[in-house]
C-alpha cells in the first residue's frame, strides 16, 4: 500500500515537472525506479510474515511458492518438517519425488530439498513417473531412523497398484533409502470382521453392477478384503499416526476406496503386526487426517471425487481400534459442502500448545498442479466435537484453547 502510494507520488512528480521529457537516462533510471518498487510491493502482499492465508501462495525462505502438497509435519528438535509430494507444471505425477521444509514457526519455511528421488532406473518401483502421493514421516526413537510411507502408483498403470512405498534415513531432511513397496496385511483378517464374513462364497463377479443396495451390503461385509486376502489390501491415501506409548499406524483408504484400513505397524515402524481394522466400511473414504484430544481419537476424510472438493467428514473413536463412529461434516458456514475448496492431508498438533491442532488441507490445481495451494486452518471445537470455520487469515495466537 505504502509502496504503491509511493510510486503513484513519484510518478506524478515526475511527470508534472517534465522530468522524464527532459533527460532519456533519467527516465531510464525512473523505469528500474519504478520495477523495483513493483517488484517490492508484489514480495510485501504475498510475504506470509502476518500468520496463515489459506487458499493464497505460500513462499517460502527464497519466494518460491511451497511444493510439498498432499504432505504431512514431523516435529522433531523443536523444528517442524513438512514433507509433501512435489508437484510440476503440467503433471501430478512424480517427476522429482518428495520435497521437505523445515520451520520453527509454521509460517517461514526454509526449503530442504527433495528427499526421497525419484529413480532413473526403468526397473524401479520409483521410476521417474510414477505416482508418489502423500507422504508422512514418523521417528522411531528405539532405532534412530526416519521412517517414510507414501502411496505409490506404478508407472504407466493408473492407480491399480493401489501400493504403499517405505523408506528410510538416518537425518529427518535426508536423503531417504527406498526399501520397497507393497499391499499390506496379506493372508491377516482384520480384527472386526466376522466369521460368517470371512468365510462367505460371495465374490465381486457375483455382481454384474456396482452401487446396487446388494453390492453396497457386500461391500460392506468385505467383498473386497476376501477378494485381496492372499495379495494384500489395497493403499492410497494414507497418514501415520504415532500413539502416546510410541505405537505407530497406517491409515489408507482401501477395498477400492471404499473402505478405510487402520493397520499397526511393528516396533520399528517397517513393517506390519497384521492387526489391523476396517473402519466405516463401504463409507468411500479418503484423504484420511487423525489426532488425539483428552483421549479421544478424530479422524477428518473426505470423500472420492478425484481432484475435485467435497464435503468433509468426521469421525470418532474412544480408542484407535473402535468402535469408529461418523459426525456431520465438520466444516461451517459459505463452502463447507466442499471443505473451502479443499481437500485434508493431515493434523498438525502444536507442540507447546494444549489441545491445539492445525488441520491441513490441499486446495488442487490439476491444470497447473505445481500452482495448487494449501488450506491450513485452526481446530475449534463444539460441544466436544472438531468443527472449522473458514478464515481469510490467522495465527497461532487464535490457538489458546478455546471452548464454546
Ligand atoms: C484424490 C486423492 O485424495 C489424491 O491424493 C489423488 O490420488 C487424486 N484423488 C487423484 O485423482
Amino acid at each position: 500500500m505504502v509502496v504503491s502510494f509511493l510510486s503513484f507520488l513519484i510518478m506524478s512528480v515526475s511527470t508534472r515537472s517534465g522530468f522524464l521529457r527532459q533527460t532519456p537516462l533519467s527516465a531510464f533510471l525512473f523505469l528500474i525506479l519504478c520495477i523495483c518498487l513493483t517488484g517490492f510491493s508484489a514480495l510485501a502482499q504475498s510475504s506470509p510474515s502476518s500468520g496463515f492465508h489459506p487458499g493464497k501462495p505460500w513462499p517460502d525462505q527464497e519466494g518460491v511458492h511451497i511444493n510439498a502438497h498432499g504432505g504431512g509435519i514431523l516435529y522433531h528438535s523443536n523444528t517442524y518438517y513438512w514433507f509433501g509430494e512435489h508437484k510440476s507444471e503440467r503433471s501430478s505425477a512424480a517427476l522429482v519425488g518428495i520435497t521437505c521444509y523445515a520451520s520453527t514457526d509454521l509460517v517461514h519455511w526454509k526449503n530442504e530439498g527433495v528427499v526421497l528421488s525419484v529413480s532413473d532406473d526403468p526397473q524401479s518401483d520409483i521410476v521417474r513417473g510414477c505416482v508418489m502421493e502423500r507422504p508422512k514421516v514418523v521417528y522411531n526413537p528405539s532405532t534412530g531412523k526416519f521412517v517414510l510411507y507414501f502411496h505409490l502408483e506404478l508407472k504407466g498403470q493408473g492407480y491399480s497398484a493401489a501400493r504403499v512405498g517405505i523408506a528410510v534415513s538416518d537425518r529427518v531432511t535426508g536423503p531417504y533409502t527406498y526399501l520397497r513397496s507393497l499391499r499390506p496385511n496379506a493372508n491377516h483378517w482384520p480384527l472386526n470382521m466376522t466369521e460368517a464374513q470371512r468365510t462367505s462364497a460371495i465374490v465381486p463377479g457375483d455382481f454384474s453392477r456396482w452401487w446396487t443396495d446388494e453390492w453396497r451390503q457386500a461391500v460392506s461385509d468385505g467383498l473386497f478384503v476376501r477378494r485381496d486376502h492372499a495379495g494384500g489390501q489395497m493403499s492410497r491415501d494414507m497418514t501415520l499416526y504415532v500413539d502416546d506409548d510410541g505405537k505407530a499406524y497406517h491409515i489408507y483408504a482401501s477395498e477400492e476406496n471404499l473402505t478405510l484400513h487402520l493397520a499397526e505397524l511393528t516396533d520399528d515402524y517397517l513393517g506390519y503386526t497384521g492387526k489391523w481394522i476396517r473402519i466405516d466400511p463401504g463409507g468411500h473414504n479418503e484423504a484420511p487426517a487423525i489426532f488425539k484430544k483428552e483421549g479421544k481419537y478424530f479422524m477428518i476424510t473426505s470423500g472420492c471425487t478425484g481432484w475435485d472438493p467435497n464435503a468433509a467428514r468426521l469421525l470418532s473413536a474412544p480408542s484407535i481400534w473402535g468402535p469408529w463412529t461418523r459426525h456431520p461434516n465438520p466444516c461451517t458456514g459459505p463452502d463447507a459442502d466442499l471443505t473451502f475448496r479443499s481437500q485434508s492431508t493431515f493434523i498438525l498438533p502444536v507442540a507447546d500448545r494444549k489441545d491445539a491442532f492445525i488441520f491441513m488441507a490441499d486446495r488442487w490445481n490439476p491444470r497447473k498442479p505445481i500452482d495448487a495451494t494449501y488450506v491450513w486452518l485452526p481446530i475449534q471445537f463444539h460441544q466436544g466435537l472438531p468443527i472449522l470455520e473458514w478464515m481469510d487469515q490467522w495465527d497461532l495466537s487464535f490457538l489458546v484453547l478455546r471452548d464454546f
